[in-house]
């Protein structure tokens, strides 16, 4: 049985002022409390770096997780504006996000750096959720199998040894931030078909144990359908998990 795991990508958003208060109401709305709730299921904030640490100390005695939401391939070195894995360790953050589809797109990301990241991240012993997901010119061109194919490859590849700490994340480019989610019945095609590749490359007992979360408009209309799907072992939520009593519903339908 998988843990499932419900993970807020905050994005550029919130500021120190609304932490103390971001985490009461989330602790009031989960029903039986966060700390019993965080025994059952992972639930994970990726904030903003310069939240993480007073996050961290809000958060942890709840068993939330802080998480980043990109960190580099490099521990350290002449490279401007970028955090490393020791800077996060060093802070108390013990999980990243990678390869999400904004840093492709807006930040030149592509499958060689996630590679690269995954690997060093789970080698120093961050967990790491990397994300793949197909554009609508590709879906609509029949593309999405290969796309997510190539993506799931690079990141296996950086997990190589280390997969045990890897969890992937399906966020169908077309669906993010845009309200337009994808069916369940869209979603699970594709989160069956990555569970089918991860067995190939990594074998059964991966394939069977590797966690796969859905992105791209999870709310608390659809979150029980979604999470209602063999192969959805969660979500990775933006626009959602900003409003704490949203978030709550998510982590509560997940706690079934
Ligand atoms: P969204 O974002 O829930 O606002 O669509 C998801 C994501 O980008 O991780």
């Amino acid at each position: 049985m998988r843990k499932k795991v419900i993970a807020g990508n905050w994005k550029m958003n919130k500021g120190r002022s609304e932490l103390e208060l971001y985490f009461s109401q989330l602790n009031r709305e989960v029903n039986g409390g966060l700390a019993a709730a965080c025994d059952r299921l992972d639930v994970i904030c990726a904030t903003p770096y310069t939240l993480m640490s007073r996050a961290h100390d809000i958060s942890s005695v709840l068993g939330v997780a802080i998480a980043a939401q990109n960190v580099h391939w490099e521990n350290q070195g002449a490279f401007t504006g970028e955090v490393s894995v020791p800077m996060l360790l060093e802070c108390g953050i013990h999980w990243t996000l990678v390869g999400h589809s904004e840093r492709r797109q807006y930040f030149a990301e592509s499958d060689l750096t996630v590679e690269k990241k995954v690997s060093i991240a789970l080698k120093s012993g961050l967990k790491v959720i990397a994300c793949v997901g197909e554009t609508l010119r590709e879906r609509e061109s029949d593309q999405t199998g290969e796309v997510v194919a190539r993506q799931v490859d690079a990141i296996l590849s950086g997990a190589e040894g280390h997969s045990a700490d890897l969890t992937l994340a399906y966020e169908p480019v077309w669906a993010i931030g845009t309200g337009l989610a994808a069916t369940a019945a869209q979603a699970q095609e594709v989160h069956e078909l990555i569970r089918e590749l991860v067995g190939k490359r990594a074998g059964p007992s991966c394939a069977s144990s590797i966690r796969i979360l859905y992105g791209g408009s999870m709310n608390s209309a659809n979150v029980s359908e979604l999470l209602s799907k063999p192969d959805i072992d969660g979500g990775l939520i933006g626009g959602a998990s900003l409003k704490p009593k949203e978030f709550a519903t998510l982590i509560n339908v997940a706690l079934g």
